[in-house]
This record gives structure tokens, sequence and C-alpha cells, in this order.
């Protein structure tokens, strides 16, 4: 796309700016016939708070802050990408013209990190910001992109990319594209696709990989021209015993739950203990347990039916039902 084209969706997703007209014509007198002077009125000075406002951006900012428990690192660095983009935002309105940054990412961290929540986010923050014409998200992995037989790749990944396009694409263990083991891998052909398209059209197509950092940096390191096209390489820590309380305690809130004073005190053992266990994933293992907690605490309501329940008995999830996880059974209480 010219940059035209770019600086026009821009000022057209703001419709209320006033001097949209000058900024279109700005571009056009840039692209078009230099010796047919534009008229042009370009503002000395813009409102950087009333631009934050317009676009609404603090309101998801907000919302990272109060739904998401931790990832310090992570929110600061979504703040300095909103502040990057409002920035550049009005630097085109003076006519201050520099490329179109790259948005490409990288989210390394183990499961369960937040990965796939905050890509969510990040959409909307680039779709209020006008970088994206409709900030949804769709997330693939390899099986999405690269197909089984010759000739099935282009295809499928053209398809994958259609979709995606006006939005951010996800790519859940990108680097399984690669598969240096096997010369005649079709993985290859995916990447290929990818590579121009972030390039060419990075204006409309934000593309996100996601996954294990070690794997992620390996892949890097035999693909240069993928690394060369991602700018902001984000990494989610795993969450420390505390940040799982508390994320799931805000589970639970936000599902008109709670835990008695003393099921909190299981469930603090109950972390520590899955820590320790294989296939443990963070957050996602803390949705997993209280989902199973649920279950049980329905089971229990139910066997008591007879009696009547209150309305804070239906709320509250008790010791007995984190108790008969097979956590408590196969393993032996951490120090600490
Ligand atoms: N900081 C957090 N605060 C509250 N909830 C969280 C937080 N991080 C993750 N979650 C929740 O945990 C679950 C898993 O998160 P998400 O799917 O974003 O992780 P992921 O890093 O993409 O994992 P995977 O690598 O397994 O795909 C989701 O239900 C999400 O809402
Ligand atoms: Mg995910």
């Amino acid at each position: 796309m010219r940059p035209s084209a770019r600086k026009w969706r821009l000022a057209s997703s703001f419709p209320r700016e006033s001097n949209r007209r000058a900024t279109v014509e700005a571009a056009e007198a840039m692209n078009g016939d230099a010796s047919q002077k534009a008229e042009v009125t370009v503002p000395d000075a813009v409102d950087l708070e009333a631009e934050f406002r317009a676009s609404n951006v603090q309101e998801v900012l907000d919302q990272l802050d109060r739904e998401l428990v931790g990832l310090g690192p992570v929110k600061t660095r979504i703040r300095e990408i909103a502040a990057l983009l409002l920035v550049d935002r009005v630097r085109r309105r003076l006519n201050l013209t520099s490329e179109t940054p790259t948005l490409h990412m990288c989210f390394t961290g183990n499961p369960g990190t937040g990965k796939t929540t905050v890509a969510l986010r990040m959409a909307d923050i680039l779709h209020r910001l006008g970088y994206v014409r409709q900030g949804h998200l769709v997330a693939v992995t390899r099986d999405d992109l690269v197909g089984q037989y010759i000739g099935h790749t282009a295809p499928k990944t053209k398809e994958v990319l259609k979709k995606a396009m006006g939005g951010v694409l996800f790519i859940d263990e990108a680097y399984y594209l690669y598969r240096p083991e096997n010369e005649r891998d079709y993985g290859q052909e995916a990447i290929e696709i990818l590579l121009q398209v972030m390039e060419n059209q990075r204006d409309d197509l934000v593309v996100i990989l996601a996954g294990y950092k070690d794997k992620m940096d390996r892949f890097f390191q035999s693909n240069p021209g993928m690394r060369s096209r991602i700018a902001h390489h984000i990494d989610f820590p795993d969450y420390t015993p505390e940040e799982l309380l508390a994320i799931g305690k805000l589970m639970l809130a936000q599902q008109n739950y709670r835990l008695s004073p003393e099921a909190e005190e299981v469930f603090k053992d109950y972390i520590r203990r899955r820590m320790q266990m294989p296939h443990f994933a963070n957050a996602r293992s803390i949705r997993n347990a209280l989902d199973r907690a649920r279950l049980r605490q329905a089971n229990r309501l139910f066997a008591s039916r007879g009696k009547p329940l209150t309305r804070e008995q239906i709320m509250t999830i008790e010791p007995a039902d984190l108790l008969q996880s097979r956590i408590f059974r196969e393993t032996v209480q951490p120090p600490g």
C-alpha cells in the first residue's frame, strides 16, 4: 500500500479531525505531481492529551490493570507502545512524515502466563489508535498454515492471512513452522509468505509470534529475516505463588464465588504443590483448579439439598472442595 493510502486511513478513522482534508491533500501532494502545489494547512501545535482521550486507549489500559494481576513489565511495554503510536499519529498530522512503525511482536513465556489475553488487548489498542482497521485477532498454529501435500501450503497460509487482514495474526508456538530436520518441510513456504506480507502489508496486519523463550530464540537464529521484522519482544514471566492466589481470587470474584478464609489457606498450599507438578501452566492451571472446585462445591451442596442454603453458602468454596484434588494425594507439602 502506498503511503498516501496509509495516511488516508489514519485520518479517516478519526472523522472528527478538523484538518483531515489537509492531511489527505498533503499526502496526495507528496505522491502526486510535484509541480502542482497543493493547499496544505498543517497545525502548529497539537493537544496530545486530547488525542489520547479521543482514542479511548486509557480504557483498555485501565482494564488491563484491573483484570490482569502482576505482569508489571508487560504492562509497561504496552503503555510504551501505546505512547509511541499516539505520538506517531500526531506527527503525521503535523506532516512530520516517517515510516509506518513496524508493529510485529513476539510474546515469549511459559504456558498460561497471559500471552493470548494480552494479544487480544493489544489488538484493541492498535485498532483504537487507527493502526489496524478492525482490531480482530486470528489465532493460529502451524497446522492452520502448513498443508500436508505439495501445493497446499500457499493457499492455506493465504486464506489465514486474508482472514487476519485489518487485525492481528497471532501465531502460537510459531517455531514449529520451521523444521530443520526435514529438508522438504512445507513450513518454510509458509514462513516465506508470512515474511513477504509482514513487510509489504505491515500497515494492515500486525503479526504476533508467541511461544517459549528458548525455542523462539533458536527459531530466530535460523530465521534472521523473521527476527528483523519483529519490533517488540515482550517476555511474560512466570507468576509468583502470591500472584497466582490473587489471580484465583479475581477469577472467582468475576463469577460471584469466593474462598472461605480456611479454603484460602488450603488453596495457598494447593498452589505451592501444583507449581511443582509436571504440566504446570501458571494462570491456566489456576483456572482449571477452580473449575473443578466449583464442580465439587456443586456436588457438596446437592448432596445436602434437604437443608435450605444461604446465598453465602452458594457463593463459597470450602476446604473440602479443594482437598479432594489428587494434588494432595500425589505430593508432599513443600516447605515454606
Ligand atoms: N495476569 C493475569 N491475571 C488474571 N488472569 C490471567 C492472567 N494471566 C492469565 N490469566 C488467565 O489465565 C488463562 C490463561 O491465559 P492465556 O491463555 O492468556 O495464557 P497463554 O500465555 O496464552 O497460555 P498458552 O501458552 O497456554 O496459550 C486465561 O483464562 C487468562 O484470562
Ligand atoms: Mg495462548
